[in-house]
């Protein structure tokens, strides 16, 4: 959980100032300093560049002043830029001034640099403070802190402590915090009702059984939006088992689930008039004498045959029988989240998750959310022709392409069969992961899509 300590009411106790400059703005700026933290700022060359930071002290030794480049509007990164002052200024307490291109992304980018993973360490460093800058609603910036940091905790945590149980227990938690309902498909009812969610996770042992979890919040009128959260606890790739390298972060196969249990967070805490239910499919795609195989025609959920090209391509397996659960009911939008292939990654890099979807309004507001939000997606089409790389000769269906192209699309398209009723279908291939650390978005686990999806609902749902 966020500490409250890290964004403090505007009304806080002196603060350090720190001034932030586009470097377009250095000239006119640097002229209205005072001469000797002009002659420190020259001495130190430093002319307001993108993320450069200058300390300035007073004659008792104390930091007067900070100096901040803030970056430009035309770079939406640059919104997150002074997200690094969190960690890289000394303890204390900042507020922020002068020219900033986001102030609400600003403050939002502090707390998410603020985040650390300290579960299994002796020793946390504190991050320094920010006074909330006027104008913005803090409560709404601590509540997006907090749903991200609970993402981010999830994939964090390794799979030895996070199994299907465990993220069974993180859902039925959450649902009470929630003041949700909430309930468990397992064991005889998961095999007859979702034998593709159970024949990948039957390898695990008993104690990390596969299940389903479900809770449902809100009016049984309102609009109704259905999540799905892919959580694989851990993906060995099954019998086709992946390389090490491969292997290595696959305790993020849950980013899925993780990032759609911080979404319900974010929709449940602004109370949108919506009816939500969240589906997660728990499992562990292990390896045993009782594992799933290539070749193996499996019947799923919907009555589609679905032959196992490869028992790697597990994750569209246990959406698919979710996602068909979900169209059963009358919903107006169906939101998936997972980390489904490599090849999204090949193609976009791990900081751009495409989405598909054939709803065009939905889209056209998505990526402009995820501009405005700076959580940045793309989108990706659903190309019709390239179901034939999935047709089976035994089975209605194969799980996996032979030659592996356009594999982010393939999976796309392998999903878009489970959901023929639901006129609104989105989802969002993430990574789920930040490989190398940028201002606001720390190394390890990462929320992906939420932000953008959550502000897309709140301006078709918040009057
Ligand atoms: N969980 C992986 C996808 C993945 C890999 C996401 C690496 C992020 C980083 C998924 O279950 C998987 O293994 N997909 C295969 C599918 C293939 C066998 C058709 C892939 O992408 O290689
Ligand atoms: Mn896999
Ligand atoms: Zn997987």
């Amino acid at each position: 959980m966020i500490t409250a300590s890290v964004l403090l009411p505007a009304a806080a106790k002196a603060a350090v100032p720190v001034l932030c400059i586009p470097a377009a703005r250095w000239p006119e700026v640097s002229a209205t300093l005072p001469t000797a933290e002009l002659a420190s700022a020259h001495a130190q060359g430093f002319a307001a560049e993108p993320g450069r930071v200058l300390i300035l002290t007073g004659s008792d030794g104390k930091i007067s002043r900070v100096l901040f480049g803030s970056g430009s509007k035309a770079n939406a990164d640059e919104a997150f830029l002074p997200g690094k002052l969190a960690r890289t200024l000394p303890q204390g307490v900042y507020r922020l001034e002068g020219e900033l291109a986001k102030p609400r992304l600003a403050a939002l980018a502090w707390l998410l640099e603020a985040y650390s993973f300290d579960r299994y360490r002796k020793k946390a460093e504190t991050p320094a403070s920010l006074v909330c800058p006027a104008g913005l609603d803090r409560d709404e910036l601590l509540a997006e802190a907090d749903a991200v940091y609970l993402a981010r905790d999830l994939i964090n945590t390794p799979a030895s402590d996070l199994g299907p149980a465990e993220l069974a227990e993180a859902v039925n938690n959450l649902a009470h915090q929630l003041g949700a309902e909430a309930r468990t498909i397992v064991d005889g009812p998961l095999r007859t009702g979702f034998p593709m969610i159970h024949a990948v996770g039957r390898a695990a042992s008993a104690s990390r059984s596969p299940r389903l979890l479900e809770f449902r919040w809100g009016a049984e009128d309102a609009p109704r939006i259905t999540l799905i959260g892919k959580g694989v606890c851990f993906d060995t790739g099954g019998l086709d088992i992946k390389p090490a390298a491969g292997m290595l972060l696959m305790k993020k196969d849950m980013g899925g689930a993780a990032n759609v249990l911080a979404l319900a967070k974010l929709i449940v805490g602004a109370k949108l008039p919506v009816r939500l239910k969240v589906l997660v499919p728990a499992v562990e795609n292990a390896i045993s004498g009782d594992a799933f195989r290539p070749g193996d025609i499996l019947m799923s959920r919907k009555g589609l045959s679905v032959e196992i090209g490869n028992t790697d391509a597990e994750g569209r397996l246990i959406l698919a029988d979710a996602l068909s659960y979900a169209d059963e009911e009358q919903t107006d939008l169906i939101v998936d989240l997972a980390t489904l292939t490599g090849a999204a990654r090949v193609a976009l890099g791990p900081d751009l998750p495409p989405f598909y979807t054939n709803d065009e309004t939905l889209a056209a507001d998505l990526v402009s959310h995820a501009e405005a939000e700076n959580d940045p997606l793309w989108r990706l089409p659903l190309w019709p022709p390239y179901e034939k790389l999935i047709e089976s000769k035994f089975a209605d269906i194969n799980n996996a392409s032979e030659g592996g192209f356009a594999g982010s699309i393939v999976a796309a398209l392998f999903l878009r069969k489970f959901v023929e009723r639901t006129r609104s279908y989105l989802h969002l291939d993430i990574f789920g992961w930040t490989p190398v650390a940028k201002p606001g978005r720390p190394f390890g686990g990462e929320a992906q899509g939420i932000r953008a999806i959550f502000a897309l609902l709140k301006s078709r749902y918040l009057r």
